[in-house]
């Protein structure tokens, strides 16, 4: 999927990734990014129905929401949050300038590895020395998001990795799968940045774009 077109005619239904059930990730979510997001202002790219906006951006101060599907901005304009507001745009389009951090969750693996670069390219010139917080399927399951060629792509472009937290296992081996289960005990996913790298299946990297001179 990347137009407009396809993400609303996923979105015919409310919750189509079934995001709203998904209360392990938000609690994870929440643990690693209110430290970066706690009463600043935040561009959120990718909202959706504008979940993560409530239940994980709640204490940042501001949050603009921007979403290619106008379907999902609707529901999210529906939400009334007090702290937000929602724009239905292809984010490579809009200014990335004047925020103090921006999220870029589960949405950046849609884009060809080329709008990948100038996503990033973007994000440094516009977003200079500021906080961009990035997640996605990292490891295997999209093979050109894998760690390593992520990390050479920061590396190249001058951003800083700040820090990177896992944030869910693969189910399968079933060894995984009893992992899987663990974390979801009280306090089980603080395991989670233990785990060995083949366990991994996405991950979240907070990374300083470079300082302009
Ligand atoms: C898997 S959903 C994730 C929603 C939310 N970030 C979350 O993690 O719960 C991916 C979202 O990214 C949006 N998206 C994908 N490519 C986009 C683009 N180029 N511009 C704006 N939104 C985009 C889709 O419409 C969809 O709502």
């Amino acid at each position: 999927m990347r137009t407009a077109a396809e993400f609303n005619s996923f979105y015919a239904s409310p919750d189509p990734w079934r995001i709203t059930q998904a209360r392990f990730r938000d609690k994870v979510l929440r643990h690693c990014l209110r430290p970066f997001t706690r009463n600043r202002s935040v561009l959120e790219l990718g909202c959706g129905e504008g979940h993560l906006t409530e239940a994980v951006f709640g204490k940042a101060r501001s949050v603009v929401g921007i979403d290619i599907s106008d379907v999902a901005i609707a529901r999210a304009k529906s939400l009334s949050l007090p702290n937000a507001r929602f724009e239905s745009a292809d984010f490579l389009e809009v200014s990335f300038e004047g925020y103090d951090v921006i999220a870029a969750i589960e949405c950046i693996h849609y884009l060809s590895l080329q709008e990948r670069g100038a996503f990033l390219q973007k994000v440094a010139t516009e977003h200079s020395g500021k906080m961009l917080l990035l997640s996605g399927p990292i490891v295997d399951y999209v093979r050109q998001f894998g760690h390593k060629r992520l990390m050479h792509e920061f590396r190249s472009l001058g951003f800083t990795p700040v820090k990177f937290y896992n944030l869910s296992v693969y189910e399968d081996p079933p060894s995984s799968r009893i992992v899987a289960s663990l974390l979801k005990l009280p306090l089980g996913y603080t395991l989670l940045d233990g785990l060995p790298e083949w366990m991994v299946h996405q991950r979240l990297y907070a990374v300083q774009a470079p300082k302009r001179h």
